[in-house]
């Protein structure tokens, strides 16, 4: 498994993979206006040629907003999450790392967690399809 920075060219494998793991998943000219974001980071895990998970952030000042995760259905428990986010933590620059999640998303909490995040507080009815609370996290990037 190779993890390499992400490019407009792997947009259609983003965008499948956002399609096969959420319910309102980012459109191929939400990619393209992310890429051409000079303040956009992007990752992707790849294993035998095939994009298999990918995570993406804004950086601003220091501070990285996470805009999302995932892997595909087939390659988890496997460490390519956490491959991503330790990966995405070396980021030159970046001091802090923020991010939200739903409530019920117990395989993304955990992982998070393991990654060093720290609950800040809980965002009412923030996620759409279905509605649910969001808990905002976050950790500092040690240098
Ligand atoms: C969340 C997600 C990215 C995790 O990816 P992954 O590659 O399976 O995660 P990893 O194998 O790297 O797991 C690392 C750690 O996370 C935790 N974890 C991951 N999946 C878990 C699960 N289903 N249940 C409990 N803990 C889990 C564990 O602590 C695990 O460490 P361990 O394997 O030593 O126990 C993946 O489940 C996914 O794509 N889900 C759908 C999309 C999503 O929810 N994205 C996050 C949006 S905020």
């Amino acid at each position: 498994m190779l993890i390499r920075k992400a490019e407009p060219s792997d947009i259609p494998a983003l965008c499948a993979l956002e399609r096969e793991c959420f319910s309102l998943p980012w459109s191929e000219k939400g990619f393209e206006d992310f890429f051409a974001n000079d303040c956009s980071r992007a990752l992707a895990a790849e294993a035998d040629g095939r994009v298999v998970g990918y995570v993406g952030m804004y950086l601003i000042c220091g501070e990285g907003e996470i805009t999302n995760l995932a892997v595909a259905a087939s390659c988890r428990r496997q460490g390519i999450g956490e491959a991503l986010m330790t990966e995405l933590s070396q980021t030159e620059g970046l001091e802090r790392l923020l991010l939200d999640v739903r409530q019920s998303n117990t395989a993304a909490r955990a992982l998070y967690e393991k990654c060093g995040f720290k609950v800040d507080g809980i965002r009412r009815r923030f996620y759409e399809k279905p509605a649910e609370d969001a808990v905002l996290m976050s950790r500092t990037i040690e240098k």
